[in-house]
Formats: C-alpha cells, structure tokens, sequence
C-alpha cells in the first residue's frame, strides 16, 4: 500500500525565463535581506509568480494545504549563478535575492506564514542545508556523513492549531528550493498513513499514548524536551506524528517495545526519493510525513550539495 501524495509540477523553459527576467529585475533595484525584507521579497515574487505560472500550477500551489496531499515538487523555476556553498552554515543573503523571492512568493501563494525561531540557525529565516564540516558525526540538516533516520523537524514543540503564532509549535510545512546538489542526494519522504499499517493495534495505542519524552534536535541551541507526550496523535483529518529517533525516549517498558516496533516498521515503510537540484522547489506536511536523508560524500566545499530551507505554517 502507498498513501503518500506527491504532486510533481514542471514549468516549461519559457515560463521559468520570464520569471527568472522580471523577478531578477525587480530584486535588483535594491539590497534585499530575507530577515529584514521578507514581506517585499515575497511581494515581488507572488506577483510575477501569479503573473506567469499556468493555471493549473497556480491552483495545485492554491489549493496544496486543504487537498490532503503530503508534498508538491515544482521543477524548473528561475536558477541563478551562485556564490560557493556556504558550508559554515550562513553566507551573504543579498545575491540569493532574486531566489529568496520566488521561496518566499510560491509560501505566499501556498497560504501560509514563514518564520524563524530565535533558538535554531541563529534566528535567521532560510537555512542553509549544507555539509558543514563543524556538524560531522551529527544528525543534522548540517551533517553529511551519518544517516539521518526518518522523523519530522522540532518534534519537542506541540502540534499547532490553525492561526496561532506559529513559533510556538512544530512547523507545519517544511519548503525547499534546490541551489545545487551534484551528489544527486535525495531527500526522502514517507506518509504516516504508510506506517500506521505496519504495527500492530495494541503498539498503536501505546504509541497514541503519553508514554515518550521527546526532545529537540541537534540543531536546537536550547535542550528543550517534551515530556509525557504522544508519537501519534489525532488530528481532524487523519494521524498526526512527531518523532526523531535520536530524541525520543520510552518512559516505561511497554513504550520502549512499542518504540522499537515504530522503528521496524519506519525501516520498511514505502518512501519517495526527491532528488531536488538548481530550482527545484518542495514542500511537504510536517505533521504527516516523515523525512530522512542518508549519509553521503559531499563534493568539493564550494560545489557541494546546497539546499535553502524555510519553515511556515
Ligand atoms: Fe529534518
């Protein structure tokens, strides 16, 4: 069985050059930072954005958060001539205007509220998901040589409800946009639905129940940890999980065999492998898809594999 759904939208060349020629234009007249400038920066690109997608991209994007699909990849959109990977972590935002506006303006058509948070990647709204050689041997979005296992970002935070501020809860949405990944590394997603099949009723009460303490994850400044908390949950309309291996411990023994039983099943749930490359953009549903990535060997510093993240909800 396979419940994941995945929209995969590509844009023809001529589509992606106009966007490329009026957002290009428009970021220019002025030094743009996604920090302090990110209400322009996604004016400019929701604007030409509406202006230049087909219909039906424009209503896949529209429509993404209330259709039940767990992801949407939107291939070939404007990719600029960048700067070497900043492989510390953080480099200069100003020459990834013309890219930070199309991010920013493709959240903005999705609906939904980009944030940072003042305890991980510095505060700073995009990530750089890079091979940062500071996070070697860490599961990390910074890491690169150990396998990161199947979980969903920030599980240390409850689930949001609709319109409250989005910092105090785990993102709903992950978004991404391809600057390089030469290593042709994928980013793979699995749907909770997916799981949910391969346990049995009795470990899925126990994984519904408050039997974990859940912690952050390494890239979290603070050791924060949600104690008495739930894997599963209810959600409207469907399952909801949080998990990270590496930070989620069973309070008793009935919860660690249920743990590892989760586990077991994670290794053999049916997934998607998403290799996202120069302008490539994708989102999916943090609180119904698990994501991993493996351990690969990064090209050279200034080449390697480089994507740009932003959480919204
Ligand atoms: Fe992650």
């Amino acid at each position: 069985m396979n419940l994941l759904r995945v929209a995969v939208l590509t844009l023809d060349g001529g589509t992606r050059d106009l966007l490329d020629k009026e957002i290009g234009e428009r970021v220019s007249a002025s030094a743009l930072d996604p920090d302090t400038d990110e209400a322009i920066l996604a004016h400019i690109g929701a604007h030409a954005l509406s202006r230049y997608l087909p219909g039906e991209v424009l209503h896949a994007l529209q429509t993404f958060t209330h259709t039940g699909r767990h992801a949407l990849v939107l291939r070939n959109l404007p990719a600029g001539d960048y700067p070497p990977t900043p492989v510390t972590g953080f480099g200069q935002e100003t020459p990834l205007a013309e890219t930070n506006a199309v991010q920013l303006g493709l959240i903005q058509l999705l609906g939904i509220t980009p944030f940072a948070v003042d305890y991980e990647n510095g505060g700073r709204l995009i990530r750089n998901v890079v091979p940062n050689p500071s996070a070697a041997g860490t599961t990390s979005s910074w890491g690169a040589d150990s396998e990161f296992f199947w979980h969903t970002d920030n599980p240390h935070l409850p689930f949001g409800e609709p319109g409250s501020d989005p910092r105090l809860s785990m993102p709903r949405y992950l978004t991404f946009y391809g600057i390089r990944n030469e290593e042709a590394v994928p980013t793979e997603i699995a749907a909770v639905e997916d799981a949910l099949p391969l346990v049995d009723d009795a470990t899925r009460r126990v994984l519904r129940s408050p039997a974990y303490d859940i912690g952050a994850p390494a890239s979290n400044d603070a050791e924060a940890v949600y104690g008495n908390t739930v894997i599963l949950d209810q959600g409207p309309d469907g399952t909801l999980v949080r998990f990270d291996r590496g930070t989620t411990r069973a309070r008793d023994a009935v919860a660690a065999s249920a743990l590892q039983a989760w586990i077991g099943a994670l290794a053999r749930v049916p997934r998607r492998e998403l290799v996202l490359g120069a302008g490539d953009f994708l989102i999916f549903d943090n609180y119904r898809v698990l994501h991993r990535r493996s351990r690969f060997t990064p090209a050279p510093a200034a080449t390697a594999r480089w994507l740009r993240r932003c959480y919204a909800s």
